[in-house]
């Protein structure tokens, strides 16, 4: 049986699924991943220097630097559309799980005996939620939200927020506004960690898609789960750090190879 046959047929008898998501996804839609290759667009930790743009230190010290360039890429992700890849995983969830994009999100294994989906996301674009996917843990946090340094609450700023740079915080007075999103020598968000924890260990696949699988903790979910027994896939661009371990490897795009794999379980129906 190929590879996709294999995927389709893991799929279709899991109870629990996890996916992995990293910028690999959206590059599809335009946006640039970290360390990819792709010719036509340069990734981003190629071309900027990631200490002195994503570190709380880097922050301090020249704060509009930091706010013009996660504005710029705020922007971008905001005017990115959903591509096949995303919406393939967006129809995965909602055949696995028997649910509508309009429901909730769970995080266990329905009373109907529907199987559970947890995607796990490294991207700060939102375009998982734009495709209509409901149970997203987001471990890198959000570019589209901000908070402020001092009280840590949430806003989603528009233009005028960054009128003024560094953006004004609107609670505290004379604070600013950072991305909501998790820096070099940051931890990742503790519900987001016990949410992937959970959804790990609970897992019999798990895909990991469109990441160079180098940055912990996310990188350490695919062995994680191999070790409690689950059966582990990859997609991506490139062969990476986890191209060796994982029961079925497929190297091409996203969103080329993932509405295959649906199309490979659910299509017949
Ligand atoms: P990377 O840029 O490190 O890796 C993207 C991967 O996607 C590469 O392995 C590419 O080969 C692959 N790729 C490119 N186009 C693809 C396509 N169309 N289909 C499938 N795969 C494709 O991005 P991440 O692994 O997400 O963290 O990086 C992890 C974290 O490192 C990011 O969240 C970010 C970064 O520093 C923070 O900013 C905290």
């Amino acid at each position: 049986m190929d590879e996709i046959g294999g995927i389709a047929n893991a799929l279709r008898s899991a109870r629990g699924v996890v996916v992995l998501t990293g910028a690999g996804i959206s590059a599809e839609s335009g946006l640039r991943t970290f360390r990819g290759n792709e010719k036509d667009m340069g990734s981003l930790w190629k071309s900027f220097d990631p200490m002195r743009l994503a570190t709380p230190e880097a922050f301090l010290a020249d704060p509009e630097t930091v706010t013009k360039w996660y504005d710029w890429r705020r922007r971008g992700c905001l005017a990115a559309e959903a591509n096949a890849g995303h919406r393939a995983l967006a129809e995965m969830e909602r055949r696995l799980t028997g649910t509508g994009s309009e429901s909730r999100p769970t995080r266990h294994r329905s009373e109907t005996g529907a199987t559970s989906f947890t995607l796990l996301t490294q991207n700060v674009d939102r375009l998982h939620q734009k495709a209509g996917s409901v149970n997203v843990v987001e471990l890198h946090g959000s570019i589209v939200e901000w908070r402020c340094v001092r009280c840590r609450r949430k806003t989603v700023p528009g233009a005028e927020e960054f009128a003024r740079v560094p953006a004004p915080s609107p609670c505290c007075a004379g604070e600013m506004l950072r991305p909501d999103v998790v820096w070099f020598g940051e931890a990742l968000p503790v519900e987001a960690v016990e949410a992937a924890q959970f959804a790990v260990a609970g897992c019999d696949l798990f895909l990991s898609i469109g990441t160079s699988a180098v940055a912990y903790p996310a990188a350490g979910y695919v062995q994680a789960a191999a070790a409690m027994g689950a059966k582990t896939v990859e997609i991506n661009a490139e062969e990476t750090p986890i191209s060796g371990m994982v029961d079925w490897t497929i190297r091409g795009k996203a969103g080329e190879v993932l509405p295959r794999v649906v199309e490979g379980a659910w299509g017949g129906e």
